[in-house]
């Protein structure tokens, strides 16, 4: 099963990303024929300062290095590596109904927003589909947010087929609502816009200051205390096995100990858990020719398949 994903650099990662999106990718790789880009391409839309794209995408890179993408078992590469994509695009946007870009949420917000649209922005789902269907991926791990583009990605394949024949695969989206919403130090979603985040990558002192803003209630330390809608004890579920979480759950109910306590707990089970992740970053963080490296032999094998399938495509809407 070819399962694809695009991923935007979007700089400090927190602990609800790793378990909301990094984490299943990891499940993925074990089981299926997972492609994974960065979508630098994308990112222009927005972003326009060279150095920060080009910091951006090799961060981008590290991070998901760091975190287990094994580039022996995923194939991973940066977008603009592979240009037959824009080849693609272009094929496509002649498939392209405007009314269907017209009708993208994520667009129709972003205007509503008062940015300044530019017309990548507005076709910014057909390179999407032009990723997807390049690759005959048929299914695309995405955001909720990112449906309504595999959606369109589909209504522009069916278009395109319909005049050529059975040319791409329609890829169906993947929600993983499996996956439980992380909480932040406030109990509220974890999310870098509310800016109560636990971040990934980060100094033990700064990774202290962030588990110690916890919000947990205030009773006494002699006291049992309650753990069932404990915001420590929720975050901990996320790092300790069955035998660890229930010896905590006595620390709990005995009294004797505070909330600190836990936090502290806490904080030494995520301070380890990402220690391997730490090394390799410091490691890739010294030595982006081998990131790059890694990211180009990810790029031949992609187009390795995309120059077969333009090559098709090409044929069947007659460019010479
Ligand atoms: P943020 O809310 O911090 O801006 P993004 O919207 O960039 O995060 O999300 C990137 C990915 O991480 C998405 O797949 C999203 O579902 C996942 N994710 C983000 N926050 C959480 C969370 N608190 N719990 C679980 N998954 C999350
Ligand atoms: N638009 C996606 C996002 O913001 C990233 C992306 C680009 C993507 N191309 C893709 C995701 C193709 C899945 C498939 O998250």
């Amino acid at each position: 099963m070819r399962v694809l994903t695009g991923i935007q650099s979007s700089g400090t990662l927190h602990i609800g990303n790793y378990f909301g999106a990094i984490k299943p990718m990891l499940e993925l790789q074990e089981k299926s024929d997972l492609f994974i880009f960065i979508a630098n391409y994308h990112a222009l839309t927005s972003l326009k300062d060279a150095e920060a794209m080009k910091k951006n995408t090799l961060d981008a890179a590290i991070t998901f290095l760091s975190l287990g993408i094994d580039p022996n078992k995923t194939t991973f590469w940066a977008q603009s590596h592979v240009k037959e994509v824009l080849e693609l695009y272009w094929i496509l946007s002649s498939f392209t109904p405007i009314g269907l870009l017209e009708r993208a949420h994520s667009y129709k917000d972003k205007v509503a927003k008062g940015i300044n649209a530019n017309h990548a922005l507005f076709s910014y789902p057909v390179l999407m589909a032009a990723d997807i269907l390049l690759y005959d991926a048929e299914v695309v791990p995405v955001g909720k947010d990112q449906i309504q583009h595999v959606e369109i990605t589909r209504d522009i394949a069916v278009k395109f087929n319909n005049e050529h024949g059975n040319i791409f695969t329609l890829p169906e989206f993947k929600v993983d609502d499996n996956v439980a919403t992380v909480p932040g130090v406030d109990g509220a979603k974890m999310s870098k816009s509310y800016g109560n985040t636990i971040d990934l990558f980060t100094t033990e002192k700064q990774l202290k200051k962030q588990v110690g803003k916890i919000v947990s209630d205030s009773t006494p330390v002699e006291e049992p205390k309650e753990y069932e809608n404990c915001n420590i004890y929720t975050l901990s579920k996320l790092f300790l096995n069955e035998d660890e979480l229930a010896n905590l759950r006595d620390r709990y109910t005995k009294g004797g100990e505070g909330h600190g306590h836990f936090k502290m707990y806490l904080k030494e089970q995520i301070w380890d858990h990402f220690e391997e992740a730490r090394e390799k970053k410091a490691y890739y963080d010294t030595h982006h020719d081998e990131v790059l490296e890694i990211l180009d032999a990810g790029a031949n094998k992609a187009q390795a398949i995309a120059s077969e399938k333009m090559k098709i495509i090409r044929d069947a809407v007659g460019i010479l």
